[in-house]
């Protein structure tokens, strides 16, 4: 399987907020952006592994500032490592109003997809990623320490194993 590059399969979504998207607030509900966040991510995932992918984990998102009915938002997903049969995703959220001002970044959050075989049913192995920037590089040493983490939470790793997470703190 050919390894790739993170330009491969960069997404970019847009999405202008409906009232129907909102709480009685006029805010965009928190639900509704994490379900275009799903999507884009899955996207990219998608198209990373050129697979059927479904979401196996998805790390803190925190709403800071709030998207307001007219906002425009665009989201940005993009892998930042390959493991066995999981990818990480980055997705990135960024919001402004309709004529393009007060853009601000909002939101963001790690997700983690797994490919699946054409009988949608096993795990199957994903394409390598080859990191090529600065940022691409940081992305990718930090994902295998959030992998560990998040697979300690979700009780799949006991915390003595998570030897990365273990030797960055040694580090410090
Ligand atoms: C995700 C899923 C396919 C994993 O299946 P499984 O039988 O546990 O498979 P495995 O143990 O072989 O794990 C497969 C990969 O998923 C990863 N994974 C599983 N659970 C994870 C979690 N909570 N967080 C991060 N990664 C996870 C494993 O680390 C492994 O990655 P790797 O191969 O790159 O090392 C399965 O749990 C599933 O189908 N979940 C439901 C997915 C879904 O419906 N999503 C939509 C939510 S409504």
């Amino acid at each position: 399987m050919e390894a790739k590059k993170t330009s491969d399969s960069f997404t970019i979504m847009s999405e202008m907020i409906m009232p129907n998207d909102t709480n009685p607030l006029g805010n965009l509900m928190g639900g509704n952006l994490m379900r275009w966040m799903d999507i884009a991510g899955g996207i990219c995932a998608g198209k990373h592994c050129e697979a059927h992918v479904v979401t196996a984990s998805v790390d803190h998102v925190s709403f800071q500032k709030p998207i307001l009915v007219g906002d425009v938002i665009t989201l940005k997903a993009k892998v930042t490592r390959a493991f066995n049969t999981s990818v990480e995703i980055y997705v990135e959220v960024f919001a402004e109003n309709i004529k393009g001002h007060n853009s601000r970044r909002s939101n963001h959050a790690y997700f983690t997809f797994v490919a699946l075989d054409d009988e949608k049913k096993k795990p199957r192995s994903v394409p390598k990623l080859i990191p090529l920037s600065k940022e691409e590089q940081d992305l990718f040493e930090g994902a295998v320490r959030r992998r560990e983490i998040r697979l300690i939470l979700s009780g799949r790793m006991k915390p003595e194993d998570a030897t990365e997470v273990k030797n960055f703190f040694a580090s410090k």
